[in-house]
């Protein structure tokens, strides 16, 4: 493995830093667990993400699912990003940190009318629209509420996908999107709405992918779809090709923005209208890390295991879809021979188990601290209080500063809420 370490999240010194700041000096002014985020790593992933698009001319929306706290969002809006959202609390967010709502894409398969209600007052500006059915409630709405609405199909293009079988989205059987067959009788259905108008499709066929293999077939597909549809008299504005793109996890697979970039381009050569992506996983990753205490080291066999004081509901997806993420000592200088360790939290499940037979230095004790690299995606935002645990700090380092960007929520507060 090599650790998937960046030029803002690396060892200096022995000691693993957050661009100026060593995680056992920042550790020192707080609890453990905690996330802690680099703001410099975070705009070159953004930069990076930027350059590798926007010479195609096409528009990037952070899928905020990734990651929504608002300081980070404020940072991607400041860049010039919009974002693909999928539920009202995700809409609130985005308001709260400041983003148009003309910037905004409602993607999501389960809308409630409350949901669609808020985003159709507020003004967001594209509605992915996922069935049938979601399709007429968000016409009586639009009507209810006299509001004109802009809105895309999501399109189930039914392509195999290399990842974890739980984050593929778009073969047959996945819940998400429509099939090409109901685009078209959909956009014949709603061709002279008042309300709604129709004028773009969207895929999003999977996450963590490390080929361009699937992004070409999945397009080909939506191409085929909107030759029809445009053949049959109707404009199609945008393709929102939606987003997937994977990133190292220390397996050294991922796949490069440029090269999608590049596949995207040539695949839609003969697409006049907007290109939208939504990458999330990709712009936050490795950007963020998860620190965790050593609790206890207990002997056992075949391994001893290494208890730490963060758990699965703080980093659910080992638990969830078996995903790795490379664990390493925060101080390297009594690194001696190699230990295999199974990484284990505190929770009461077997499945709170980070990983088996994990090499390690021998010499590491409890109190020390360890780091999950690359957390910056689908980590805190994923987290649970399952046995009443709380939700723990985030910090944002920017050069020596470093900044709380969300405080804990404790056990204490959790219980306030309970009547
Ligand atoms: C509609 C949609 N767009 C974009 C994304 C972002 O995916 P990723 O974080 O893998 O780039 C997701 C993730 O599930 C999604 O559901």
């Amino acid at each position: 493995m090599t650790l998937p370490l960046t030029e803002h999240i690396l060892y200096t010194q022995d000691q693993l830093h957050i661009e100026a700041c060593s995680i056992e000096s920042i550790a020192a002014k707080t609890t453990t667990p905690f996330y802690c985020y680099s703001k410099a790593q975070l705009l070159s992933n953004i930069h990076h993400c930027q350059a590798a698009f926007k010479p195609h001319g096409m528009d990037i929306h952070y899928a905020m699912k990734a990651n929504s706290n608002l300081s980070i969002l404020r940072l991607i809006a400041d860049q010039g990003l919009g974002v693909d959202l999928v539920s009202s609390g995700e809409l609130l967010r985005a308001q709260a940190a400041g983003i148009p709502e003309k910037s905004m894409i409602f993607s999501g398969v389960g809308k409630t009318t409350v949901e669609l209600t808020l985003a159709i007052n507020a003004g967001v500006g594209q509605f992915n629209v996922e069935s049938v059915e979601e399709l007429e409630l968000l016409a009586t709405l639009a009507t209810q509420h006299a509001r004109s609405i802009n809105a895309a199909l999501r399109v189930n293009p039914d392509v195999a996908v290399d990842t974890h079988k739980n984050i593929t989205t778009g073969r047959k059987g996945n819940k998400f999107g429509i099939t090409i067959e109901q685009a078209l009788s959909l956009y014949q259905c709603y061709a002279d709405h008042p309300w709604i108008k129709l004028s773009g499709l969207a895929m999003h066929i999977g996450s963590q992918i490390q080929s361009v293999t699937p992004y070409r077939q999945a397009i080909e597909k939506l191409m085929a779809l909107a030759t029809k549809l445009e053949e049959a008299g109707f404009s199609i504005n945008s393709l929102d090709l939606g987003g997937g793109f994977g990133v190292d996890y220390g397996d050294g697979a991922n796949l490069d923005l440029v090269s999608v970039a590049q596949e995207i381009a040539r695949s839609t050569a003969n697409f006049r209208g907007r290109i939208i992506v939504e990458p999330g996983r990709s712009l936050v990753a490795n950007a963020g890390v998860l620190v965790s205490r050593i609790s206890y080291i207990k002997e056992a066999q075949p391994n001893p295991f290494l208890i730490l004081d963060a758990a699965m509901n703080d980093l659910m997806r080992a638990a969830l879809y078996q995903a790795s993420h490379p664990i390493v000592p925060t101080n390297t200088d009594n690194d001696s021979a190699i230990r295999h360790y199974d990484i284990v939290g505190p929770i009461c499940e077997s499945t709170d188990t980070f990983a088996r037979s994990y090499p390690l230095s021998k010499s590491l004790k409890a109190g020390e601290l360890v780091a999950f690299l690359c957390t910056g995606a689908y980590g805190s935002v994923m987290s649970s209080t399952y046995n009443s645990r709380s939700i723990l700090p985030e910090l944002l380092v920017s050069g020596t500063e470093t900044q709380i960007i969300r405080k804990e929520i404790t056990q204490a507060q959790l219980i306030e809420y309970e009547l």
